[in-house]
């Protein structure tokens, strides 16, 4: 039996990772640590239950808590984050405390159990690409991160690497693009505009729906962060994408149509202050060095599925909706 530690396991993708560990590798036992804030939901794990799953509330700032939960496994996945760009603009006092100092309890944890170590980040470490012109992040591009979110990831990347080349840490990086699909929180671009329109609401673009993102189906993001943990080499950062790029106004849409509504019932709202105007993956690393391939491969399909989903999971979201939009509401956004 391995034993994994996931943190940030009742987030969206860690949620995800957890059931496909569950689901694919049956002699595993998985512990979630994760301190539920706004963004985590306890019921985005229903189902998985002892002895091979257990849940621990505590947060990754405990250092003592993160001690003992480290040593007593073979396997961390850090997932944990604040998560969101808009909330960083507005208070980026708890991304650096989660992101920069909860990262450092479970580096030293990890370096004093001598623990396996995947860190999960983001491909807004590379800051953003012109909006038109074929450039793509690859492993060695340099760090230019633009908010205090990516600023933060940027930051605890940066800590992995030197705990491998000071102390010897097993680590290794991962920086994927934006992920799409189930128990993402509605504060999110796509999910927020499907939950609009479901309520009977317009989605709202910021700016002109110009700005170009790299989707990816969240399976195929933890798929790959499987083989990573499998074959990857200790030190390595791999980037993660699916060749999904398309623009905010494409995606909206898509969404609109899919849904049966008028393809330009939606609203343009005030941009976002610094708004990073394209990202794109070159993913060829992972493909090539790990035999990794996406699923899904179509947006659309993807789409459908997840529009499906949130459909059929109202009461997952419901309590989230008034809150999120209260907050958007403030910014007039
Ligand atoms: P999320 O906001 O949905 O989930 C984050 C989870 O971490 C929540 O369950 C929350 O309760 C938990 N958490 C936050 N602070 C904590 C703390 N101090 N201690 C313990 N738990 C804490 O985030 P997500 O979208 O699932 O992102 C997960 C990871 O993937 C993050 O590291 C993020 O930077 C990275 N990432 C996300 C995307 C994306 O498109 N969402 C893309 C690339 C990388
Ligand atoms: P988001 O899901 O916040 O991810 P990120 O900032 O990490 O890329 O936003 C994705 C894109 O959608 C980004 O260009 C901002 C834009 N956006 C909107 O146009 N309207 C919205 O309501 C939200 C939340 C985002």
């Amino acid at each position: 039996m391995t034993a994994y530690l996931v943190t940030g396991g009742a987030g969206f993708i860690g949620a995800n990772f957890v059931r496909l560990l569950a689901d694919q590798r049956p002699s595993t036992t998985i512990t979630v640590l994760d301190a539920l804030t706004y963004a985590g939901s306890r019921t985005s794990l229903d189902g998985l239950a002892s002895p091979r799953f257990a849940f621990v509330h505590g947060n990754i700032r405990d250092a003592e808590l993160v001690d003992q939960l480290v040593a007593a496994h073979d396997v961390v996945v850090h997932f944990a984050a604040e998560s969101h760009n808009d909330n960083s603009l507005r208070d980026p006092s708890p991304f650096v405390d989660t992101n920069l100092v909860g990262t450092f309890h479970l580096l030293e944890a990890v370096r004093r159990h001598d623990r396996r170590y995947h860190h999960i980040s983001t491909d807004e470490v590379y800051g953003d690409l012109p909006l038109t012109g074929g450039d793509r992040f690859s492993e060695s591009t340099p760090y230019n991160p633009s908010s205090p979110y990516s600023a933060t990831k940027a930051g605890s990347d940066l800590l992995v690497r030197a705990w491998v080349r000071s102390f010897g840490v097993r680590a290794t990086i991962s920086n994927c693009s934006n992920n799409y699909g189930p128990y993402q929180h509605v504060e999110k671009f796509i999910p927020r505009q499907i939950t609009n329109i479901l309520d009977g609401g317009r989605p709202r673009l910021y700016g002109l729906g110009a700005n170009v993102r790299d989707w990816i189906h969240v399976s195929d993001h933890n798929e790959a962060v499987l083989r990573i943990i499998d074959d990857g080499m200790i030190g390595e950062t791999y980037l993660i994408g699916a060749d999904g790029e398309a623009d905010n106004l494409t995606v909206v849409r898509t969404l609109l149509h899919l849904m049966g509504r008028p393809v330009d019932a939606y609203d343009l709202v005030p941009d976002r202050v610094g708004h990073d105007l394209r990202y794109a993956i070159d993913a060829s690393r992972l493909r090539r060095e790990l035999g990794w391939a996406p699923q899904f491969t179509s947006l659309e399909q993807g789409l459908s599925q997840t529009i499906q989903w949130y459909r059929d999971h109202q009461e997952w979201w419901r309590p989230q909706k008034a809150a999120t939009e209260a907050k958007y509401a403030a910014t007039g956004q």
